[in-house]
């Protein structure tokens, strides 16, 4: 691994690049602490403020969608550099409008520029990142995405009692961030995996010597037989089949935890097992510093202990606090405070493993020539059953006495189903160049 120099620079440029992670978390939390003000302001029904608040979320799924193409074809800087400004765009437009249709447009705006940095930034820093320090680098996009939400929640706390124009503070807020990401993006280099299959690998090596990595451009010459660029590949075939199934069964366990049902509806699952209305904007920000804190502790042991052990970690603390919700929501749920326990155990299982593992496996488990198409298709699936989970868990609820109890039945029996999947499956990643891993999947150059 190269000089303290050459690290000091690829963690500089993986930090700025995992801002865009920040305005994700941000962006995804915000909309629990504004939403109701919302509602009263437009007098909307149910079925319309769900439809406010799920804007966002078809924009990251067109967002994941979409953005490889371009991040391919024009690089991965200048997509990031326009999320910037899409970010930018929806935090002032949220924040001024008073127009409901616009609102939405902002917020569907917002909502693509998630999905489109959820599969551009992991990209870049995995790309840039020299292979030893690559788990805790990629793993900065998450902790950045949980600092946002977390972030999200002080404010909202802090803002709620500033009257009927709390929300646009709460939304508004996100200007700075936005600006910040906009203003240091432009002193990052160009992926120099991207220079490389682009015809540049000149420009690449003077990239991989500022971050110390030589490792990589002796691996890349031997993947691409000495300096002739690959032709960008199709991305359905046999041949790519098991990082195809991998990225999409990772992505898919992601959000069958129940993770961004329970970030969206704790306020009211709290409600539910008896605990006062005011304190639903501080139990939040318990939730968020869990998440904060274990995705640091994370952080710490993903290079050393490697992504499968922190799965199957996590995986067993999850099926035990999922199952011990499930049951709190099966017997008599109100005076039942012991469910703050019970998420904030699930919470810290959930970023400990999935959530710090997630976007540096999808990142990683491409090749060079197919990468930003796989990890649309991963993102894309990830966005696909957040969208699903958190639009039927109110549902299903509202729907049933037992409704709460079967959702974590549910979200039970999928890690169980997942710890299986990492145990008997899942190949370790650690420590491995992008180009070993290609190698150990038996993709043929
Ligand atoms: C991961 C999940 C994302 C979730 C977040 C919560 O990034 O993929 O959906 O909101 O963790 O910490």
């Amino acid at each position: 691994m190269g000089n303290s120099t050459g690290t000091n620079f690829a963690v500089r440029v993986s930090l700025i690049a995992a801002l865009g992670g920040f305005l994700f978390g941000f962006e995804t939390a915000v909309i629990s602490g504004a939403e109701k003000t919302i509602q009263s302001l437009w007098n909307l029904s149910s079925g319309w403020q769900g439809f406010t608040v799920a804007s966002s979320l078809i924009g990251t799924v067109i967002g994941s969608l979409i953005a490889g193409m371009p991040a391919q074809r024009y690089g991965r800087k200048k997509v990031l550099l326009v999320i910037a400004f899409l970010y930018l765009l929806s935090a002032i437009g949220c924040s001024l409008t008073s127009i409901w249709e616009l609102f939405i447009l902002f917020r569907f705006i917002g909502g693509l520029a998630v999905g489109a940095s959820s599969v551009v930034g992991p990209m870049y820093i995995s790309e840039i990142a020299p292979a030893e320090i690559r788990g805790r680098l990629a793993g900065s996009f998450q902790l950045n995405i949980v600092a946002g939400i977390f972030v999200a929640y002080l404010t909202n706390f802090l803002f709620v009692g500033m009257g009927e124009d709390s929300w646009r503070w709460m939304l508004g807020v996100m200007v700075v961030p936005s600006l910040l990401f906009a203003i240091l993006l432009r002193s990052i280099p160009e992926s120099p995996r991207w220079l490389w299959i682009n015809g540049k690998p000149e420009e690449a090596k003077k990239i991989f010597e500022r971050t110390g990595d030589l490792q990589a451009v002796a691996e890349i010459q031997e993947e691409t037989s000495s300096d002739i660029s690959p032709v960008p590949e199709k991305l359905f075939t046999s041949k790519f089949r098991k990082p195809i199934l991998f990225a999409v069964l990772l992505a898919m366990f992601n959000q069958l935890a129940g993770i961004n049902a329970i970030l969206y509806y704790a306020p009211r699952i709290f409600e539910m097992a008896g605990f006062s209305q005011a304190d639903a904007y501080l139990q939040p920000v318990y939730i968020g510093a869990a998440n904060l804190l274990f995705t640091l502790l994370a952080m710490t042991m993903i290079d050393r202990f490697g992504r499968k052990k922190l799965l199957i970690i996590g995986s067993l603390g999850m099926i035990l606090f999922l199952g011990l919700t499930a049951m709190a929501f099966k017997g008599d749920m109100a005076g039942n405070q012991l469910v703050l326990i019970y998420l904030i155990g699930f919470i810290a299982f959930f970023a400990f493993s999935q959530g710090a593992v997630i976007w540096v496996f999808i990142a990683e488990i491409f090749p060079n020539s197919v990468r930003s198409q796989g990890g649309s298709l991963g993102s894309f699936t990830h966005w696909i059953m957040a969208a699903i989970i958190s639009w039927t868990f109110p549902i299903i609820v509202e729907g049933s006495p037992q409704g709460g109890y079967y959702s974590f039945l549910f979200y039970t029996v999928m890690m169980v189903l997942h710890l299986i999947f990492v145990v008997r499956f899942l190949p370790e990643t650690k420590g491995k160049s992008l180009e070993q891993i290609q190698q150990e999947l038996g993709i043929e150059k």
